[in-house]
């Protein structure tokens, strides 16, 4: 008789570590980072300015090794970028090829992957879905910083991935383009089944977006708590940020934030 097994999480962090060396000997930013991220959840990281949040998502997407600890990819330990996972980084002005169009750089991760024809068709949906069709031959220097940013969401859109590695996506955008954005992404996750992690600074984004919002907090930085957002599935950028849920967990998450580990 054969032995059902539990699938493996998407993302798994056990113990998870990371230290850099400075001129003064070595800074710890990260210790005893421990989390997983299910499939099709969205889970949302807060946390104060300099706590860890890019290193940490740096680390889950391959681009840096951690310093101790394990992180696993669908139960395969991370040895570089896997494959299907997309990153949308917090600084989108390095993250863009000034030299190539919009079109350019959305097509960046799939020009050598897909025919012609389906790298169009690609582009072009990655672009309306972002509102930047009319933007396709404009370079990124001729860009506002929130249409380049869009410009990057676009280029992870385009993959199809199915993990979304999110850094503050959505901070230099105006308040209308974000809550579409954020509408849009829910939507992603319902039609495609993708899995997030999404870092924000912002904690009602947090809330508004998230199956379970982490908090990030001390020096090193660690998960010091991690709460289910009892929402359900269903969104609405009114009723959900006045739901009785959403305010509690706002109110707590406040003081959570800044508290000392
Ligand atoms: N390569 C490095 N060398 C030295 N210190 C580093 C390095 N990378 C990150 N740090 C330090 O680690 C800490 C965390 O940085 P990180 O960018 O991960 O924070 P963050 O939470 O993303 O901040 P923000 O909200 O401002 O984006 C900071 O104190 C930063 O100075
Ligand atoms: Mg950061």
């Amino acid at each position: 008789m054969s032995v059902a097994q539990a699938p493996s999480p998407v993302f798994a962090l056990r113990d998870l570590g990371y230290s850099v060396s400075i001129r003064e000997g070595v800074r710890e930013i990260l210790a005893g980072v421990s989390f997983e991220l299910a499939e099709r959840e969205i889970l949302s990281i807060v946390g104060a300015s300099g706590t860890g949040k890019t290193s940490l998502l740096r680390i889950v997407a391959g681009l840096v090794a951690q310093s101790s600890g394990e992180l696993s990819f669908r139960g395969v330990p991370v040895s570089g970028p896997p494959l299907g996972v997309a990153v949308v980084f917090q600084d989108y002005a390095n993250a863009l090829l000034q030299w190539r169009t919009v079109a350019g750089n959305v097509l960046l991760g799939i020009e050598r992957r897909f025919s012609r024809a389906e790298c169009n068709d690609r582009v072009a949906s990655a672009l309306s879905l972002v509102g930047l069709e009319r933007h396709a031959r404009d370079y990124p220097w001729q860009l506002s910083g929130g249409m380049q940013q869009r410009v990057q969401i676009a280029r992870a859109l385009a993959l199809a991935p199915s993990v979304l590695l999110m850094d503050e996506p959505f901070a230099s955008l105006d308040a209308l383009t974000k809550s579409s954005l954020q509408d849009e992404m829910l939507r992603l996750r319902d039609e495609t089944g993708a899995s997030f992690v999404f870092i924000t600074h912002d904690i009602e984004e947090a809330i508004y977006l998230g199956d379970r919002v982490a908090v990030l907090r001390g020096r090193p930085g660690t998960i010091a708590e991690c709460h289910p957002v009892g929402l359900g599935r269903e969104r609405d950028q009114v009723g959900t940020r006045a739901a009785p849920e959403f305010l509690r967990l706002r109110q707590h998450l406040h003081g959570a934030i800044g508290a000392h580990a």
